[in-house]
């Protein structure tokens, strides 16, 4: 076994059954990290993911918890632990990202984003710490963190928040824990939009591409692999967030 290898740990990833969660379960099984999947509404998503893990050679279990019932959360990472026998990542990856405006964001609206987003990683991240003791925690932002979006008022404040308890934690929870972020760019349409939404945004990026969720996957298993970094944001965005954009 190669120093900086994961192989044998377990993960707990949030909203992991599509997308970009997805995506980072099976990096990090391609790993021989074993898997808990966490899902909502996702069932059938989960159980075809559970297959496909398995079929990698990792063990996987799946958790189901709804991010607005704090007796489902609240007791998120001690069933994981209860399935699996130990975690040692934590990646806070499950979000909500719903339309709003300065003009129309109300505090409702507010207080949903933040529970999500922000507070429900935190309190995963916290009962992580008392729970699992040591390990990783990695935190999916936005990489309009640097700048705003414009249409998603409510959103991008839940992740400023996200990003603030990640320097909080880092310390806080340091050395056992190492908690850092990625900040995604452009990877995929929001729902209701399609992969032209996206291709036609694409010329705002630098690197004048949009990502994959394979990209986001990656820096996931660097940051998992890593000794020596904790309070860090890592912007897989093509190089977004250099420039000041106000079209979200
Ligand atoms: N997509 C992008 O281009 C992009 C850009 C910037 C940042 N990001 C960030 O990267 C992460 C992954 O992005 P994504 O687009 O793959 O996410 P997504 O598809 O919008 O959401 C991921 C999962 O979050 C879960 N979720 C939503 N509300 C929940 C709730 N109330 N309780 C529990 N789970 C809930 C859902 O699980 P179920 O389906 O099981 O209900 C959903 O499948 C997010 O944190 C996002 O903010 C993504």
């Amino acid at each position: 076994m190669s120093k900086r290898s994961i192989a044998g740990q377990t993960a707990l990833v949030t909203g992991a059954a599509k997308r970009i969660g997805r995506a980072i379960c099976l990096a990090l099984a391609g790993e021989g990290v074993n898997i808990v999947v966490h899902y909502r509404r996702s069932e059938s998503e989960a159980a075809e993911l559970l297959d496909e893990l398995t079929s990698e050679g990792v063990s996987a279990w799946a958790v189901r918890a709804d991010f607005e019932k704090p007796d489902e959360y609240e007791t998120l990472i001690q069933r994981a632990i209860d399935a699996a026998g130990s975690l040692d990542i934590l990646v806070n990856n499950a979000s909500i990202f719903p339309p709003d405006t300065l003009d129309n964001v109300t505090f409702d609206s507010l207080k949903t984003n933040i529970e999500v987003n922000a507070w429900v990683p935190f309190v995963l991240s916290r009962d992580f710490a008392k729970l699992a003791g040591k390990g990783k925690i990695i935190n999916l932002i936005d990489s309009r963190v640097t700048d705003a979006d414009w249409n998603h008022v409510g959103y991008i404040l839940s992740k400023h928040v996200l990003a603030a308890l990640t320097d909080m934690t880092a310390i806080a929870y340091a050395p056992d824990i190492a908690v850092n972020a990625i900040a995604p760019g452009l990877i995929l349409p929001p729902p209701g939009k399609d992969q032209s939404y996206i291709e036609r945004l694409a010329d705002t990026v630098p690197l004048k591409r949009h990502g994959d969720p394979r990209d986001i996957a990656e820096a996931a298993v660097f940051l998992a692999k890593s000794k020596f970094l904790t309070g860090e944001v890592i912007y897989v965005d093509g190089g977004r967030h250099l420039k000041e954009y106000r079209n979200g």
